[in-house]
C-alpha cells in the first residue's frame, strides 16, 4: 500500500537508513512541525501512524495530467510531424513481414494512459548468465520471475535519467538503441521481445529521433512548477 511506502524508505539501509523513533524525536523537537500536525490532527502528539497518513495523503495529491500528450488527447494542442511519427512507432506492433508497416511495439508493455501494464517482465538487458540482480524472483522465488521488474510508467521520463533498475543508460537515445539493436536472449525474456532479436525493430536513424520526441510530449511542465509541490522550507 501506498502507506507503507512512506514509511519503508525511511528505513531501508539503501535509502535513508533512518530509525522511525529518530525522525520522530527529529519532528517532535520543530515546533513548525507540531503546529503543522496540530492543524491537521488537531493536537499535536506525533506518530508514525499520522506521519505515514500525512505523507500518503501528499504522495495521492502528486497527479500529472497536463503534458502535451495529455492536451493532445483532449484535442487541444497538436504534435509536430516528428511526435507524431514517434506515436505511430510507439503504438504499433513489429512486423517483421511487412518492415513498411512494422513499429516499435512499446505500447506492448508501457500501454494506457499511463504508459505501464502493472506487470513484472524481462526486456532484454542481459544473457541468463550475466544477471547481477535477480529482480521479482528474489520476491517469488520462482526462477521464470528472475530478472522481471516492474514495467515503468513513462510520464516525464524525459526528466529522470538514468533508465533501468540498475541505470545503466543516460539518455532516451540509448534506451531506444537497446530496444532496436541491444536485445540479450534469456530465458525469461519476453516473447514479443524475442521475435525481434534476429532482425531488430528495423528503425532508421529518423524513427529514433521521432520515438524520442515522442516519449518527450509526455513531460508535464504545469505539474513541474505547480507552487503546491515547491519545497515549503
Ligand atoms: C516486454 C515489455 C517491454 C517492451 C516491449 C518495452 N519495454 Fe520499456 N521497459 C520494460 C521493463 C520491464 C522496464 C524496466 C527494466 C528495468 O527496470 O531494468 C522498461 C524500462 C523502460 C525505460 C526506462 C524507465 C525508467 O524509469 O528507468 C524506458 C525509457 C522504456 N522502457 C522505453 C521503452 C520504449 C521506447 C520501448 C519501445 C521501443 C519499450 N520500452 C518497450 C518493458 C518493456
Amino acid at each position: 500500500m501506498l502507506i507503507d511506502q512512506a514509511i519503508i524508505p525511511i528505513q531501508d539501509e539503501l535509502e535513508m537508513d533512518e530509525t522511525l523513533d529518530n525522525v520522530l524525536s527529529k519532528l517532535s523537537a520543530s515546533q513548525m512541525c507540531k503546529n503543522q500536525f496540530t492543524r491537521v490532527y488537531v493536537d499535536d502528539d506525533i506518530t508514525v501512524d499520522k506521519m505515514a497518513l500525512a505523507m500518503e495523503q501528499f504522495m495521492l495529491s502528486l497527479v500529472s495530467y497536463d503534458s502535451k500528450y495529455d492536451q493532445w488527447v483532449a484535442g487541444t494542442t497538436e504534435f509536430t510531424a516528428s511526435e507524431e511519427r514517434g506515436r505511430l512507432l510507439f503504438e504499433t506492433e513489429y512486423n517483421p513481414f511487412f518492415q513498411e508497416l512494422s513499429g516499435a511495439d512499446c505500447a506492448h508493455c508501457h500501454g494506457g494512459s499511463n504508459f505501464e501494464n502493472d506487470l513484472y517482465m524481462n526486456n532484454g538487458l542481459d544473457a541468463d548468465a550475466d544477471f547481477a540482480d535477480l529482480g521479482r524472483e528474489n520476491v517469488t522465488n520462482d526462477p521464470m520471475d528472475r530478472a522481471r521488474f516492474k514495467v515503468p510508467f513513462l510520464r516525464n521520463i524525459e526528466l529522470t535519467p538514468p533508465y533501468m533498475h540498475d541505470g545503466r543508460f543516460s539518455t532516451l537515445e540509448e534506451v531506444v538503441d537497446h530496444y532496436n539493436e541491444g536485445i540479450h536472449p534469456s530465458t525469461s525474456l519476453d516473447p514479443a521481445i524475442q521475435a525481434t532479436i534476429e532482425t531488430g525493430l528495423f528503425l532508421t536513424a529518423d524513427d529514433k529521433v521521432d520515438l524520442v520526441n515522442f516519449l518527450k510530449t509526455l513531460t508535464d511542465h504545469s505539474f513541474l512548477t505547480d507552487t503546491r509541490y515547491s519545497d515549503p522550507f
